[in-house]
């Protein structure tokens, strides 16, 4: 029986593409029940009608933290989604939502954490001229970018340009969050 997993992601989305595409090439075994995403305009939700995967838009303008999270965590129980994937997903998430999921909320960060926790991980890398970019996938706990570490990997960024950097940090991001994930699946 497939494990069902929902995506979290407010912009781009491609590290939602990487996991889809890793479904799709059969090297990750995990159902996307749904995304659910806090901005209209992000692309992630035409890559995700694009997967034809359902899109559940909440307004943070609307609604309180605690109203939004006790109906996820009503929708998702429904869909008997198992594990949430954090990809770029900009709003906090409230201890409430944390406990309900313990230890089923994963997130990717663009930095080998402990470092550089927060926004603008890749923007302070380049700030302080480092050779190495790490990129981390990990357990969420209540605080920021925290908990256990599941997977960790650098790539080395020495004489690139900023573009190629973000490139290479992407490409990383992409393979390690998939690998992260089937770890994760293997210990069930
Ligand atoms: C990635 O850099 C991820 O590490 C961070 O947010 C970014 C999302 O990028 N948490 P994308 O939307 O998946 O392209």
């Amino acid at each position: 029986m497939l494990k069902k997993a929902a995506v979290f992601a407010s912009g781009n989305g491609s590290n939602f593409q990487a996991i889809c595409d890793a479904i799709n090439n059969k090297t990750l075994q995990l159902d996307i029940k749904i995304l659910v995403c806090d901005k209209e305009d992000a692309y992630v939700i035409d890559r995700a009608i694009e997967q034809d995967i359902d899109v559940l838009l909440i307004d943070y303008q609307k609604q309180t933290p605690f109203e939004i999270e006790s109906m996820l965590i009503t929708v998702l129980r429904d869909l008997k989604v198992e594990y949430i994937l954090l990809a770029g997903f900009l709003k906090k998430l409230t201890p409430l939502f944390i406990k309900s999921y313990h230890n089923k909320i994963i997130n990717i960060h663009p930095s080998l954490l402990p470092k550089y926790r927060g926004l603008h991980a890749i923007e302070q890398a380049l700030k302080n001229q480092d050779r190495i970019i790490g990129v981390t996938v990990h357990y969420v706990d209540e605080k920021l970018d925290n908990g256990p570490i599941i997977i960790q990997d650098t790539v080395e960024v020495f004489g690139l340009s900023e573009e190629e950097i973000y490139k290479k940090v992407h490409e990383l991001e992409h393979v390690l969050y998939v690998k992260a994930i089937n770890l994760v699946l293997e210990e069930v």
